[in-house]
């Protein structure tokens, strides 16, 4: 028999003074023995964290500390993970938090799936059948949680996992040695679904055990707006990155852009009103798209239903993105009416083109269930 596999849990923190000692006792309690280490990546809290950390070290020389300048929860994550690998030599990794969400005795479930060989991640999931979330939750965050998991898994093609920005999982130290962690550069809790993907590439088998995700009684939650938007932005990134489909479509977008852009120049020439040219050129560009996306991007894919209940889809999917468009131009027009209005027509594309690519992928262009494997 081989001997059970060095298991580090690896906790970022950041002003967890008041739930740091509770929780590192807990887990020593919980997880006796030399084949557990308890790494603390903490970000110099000024609510002297780490110094609590440190001083639980003294006592249990299996609880580490790693100290570094806050640069966000994603970084923390790689240092921490880095560290654990090497220096500490672990051959599993658990990425927990330090408020209590995540139960530490669930953390042995996900460590005992990877230890039955059959999985190289195991994810603690509120989205899994059985898993749940906190009942003092409300709609409005449920509503961001879960738009937020869709949009990982429909945009950024993680489909297969339920819960795709969990922050709890036990990682098998190969897979996330091929996932190449340390390469990771978000900062922030856009992370958690980076690596994610990573790992899928990768070929890392993945597991989701389900759990009840508690909200935390001490301390506050440090998500904040450039987390949220450097989610976003990676989530598209990560289609891009691994979607030639993206790609044709990105382009199109380009063009597209070149056409709305040239035609309300040229149309502001012609002495026209901007508030009559714009809508005009958006409509240029959105037809532009139409034949460009029909007859190049979504080409290869096998489509259901009759070209006319397509072709009607396509309008109304146009009419929106064209009132989309124009409502952010006028906003913006009334916000900064001193900025040369082309820039203005410019910066109106953006929301509107990722509203474009959603519905038309997922709706007007879907591919026919099953039978239609060519994805990209
Ligand atoms: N070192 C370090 N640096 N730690 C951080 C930082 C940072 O900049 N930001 C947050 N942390 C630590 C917190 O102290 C806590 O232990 C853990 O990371 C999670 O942070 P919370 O602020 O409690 O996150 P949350 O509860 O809002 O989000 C949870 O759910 C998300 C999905 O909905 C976390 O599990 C996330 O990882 C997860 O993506
Ligand atoms: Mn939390």
């Amino acid at each position: 028999m081989t001997a059970p596999s060095k298991v580090c849990f690896v906790i970022p923190t950041y002003n967890e003074a008041q739930n740091i000692t509770p929780m590192l006792r807990r887990l020593t309690g919980l997880y006796g023995g030399a084949r557990f280490a308890f790494l603390i990546a903490d970000d110099d809290s000024p609510d002297g964290t780490g110094k609590l950390a440190r001083e639980f070290a003294e006592s249990d020389p299996r609880v580490h500390v790693l100290r570094g300048a806050r640069r966000g929860l994603g970084d923390a994550y790689v240092r921490g993970i880095s560290h654990a690998l090497g220096a500490l030599g672990a051959e599993v990794v658990v990425q927990m938090d330090a408020d209590f969400s995540h139960d530490p005795a669930d953390a042995g479930k996900l460590i005992a799936r990877l230890d039955e060989g059959a999985a190289d991640v195991a994810i603690g999931s509120r989205y899994t059948e059985g898993g749940a979330i906190d009942a003092s939750w409300s709609g409005l965050r449920r509503l961001l949680s879960s738009g937020g998991n869709q949009l990982a898994r429909r945009v950024a093609g993680l489909a297969p996992v339920r819960d795709c920005t969990a922050g709890f999982k036990a990682l098998a130290a190969p897979a996330l040695r091929a996932a190449r962690v340390g390469e990771i550069r978000v900062q922030g809790y856009a992370f958690q679904v980076v690596l994610l993907h990573r790992l899928l590439r990768a070929g890392a088998r993945v597991v989701e055990e389900p759990i009840y995700f508690r909200e935390r009684e001490h301390g506050s939650t440090k998500l904040g707006m450039r987390d949220l938007f450097e989610f976003f932005c990676n989530v598209w990134w990560l289609r891009l990155s691994s979607r030639r489909t993206f790609i044709k479509f990105a382009l199109t977008g380009l063009s597209g852009a070149v056409v709305n852009l040239g035609s309300f120049e040229a149309l502001l020439a012609l002495g026209m009103h901007k508030l009559i040219a714009s809508p005009l050129a958006i409509e240029l560009s959105i037809i532009w798209n139409f034949l460009l996306n029909n007859y190049w991007t979504f080409a290869d894919r096998v489509m259901p239903g009759r070209k006319r209940v397509r072709g009607l889809k396509f309008n109304l999917v146009s009419l929106l993105t064209l009132a989309l468009s124009y409502a952010t131009f006028v906003m913006l027009s009334a916000a900064l009416p001193e900025t040369r209005p082309v820039w203005l027509q410019g910066c109106a594309i953006l929301p509107a083109m990722a509203f474009n690519y959603f519905l038309n992928s997922s709706w007007t262009f879907r591919e026919a269930a099953r039978g239609a494997q060519k994805r990209t």
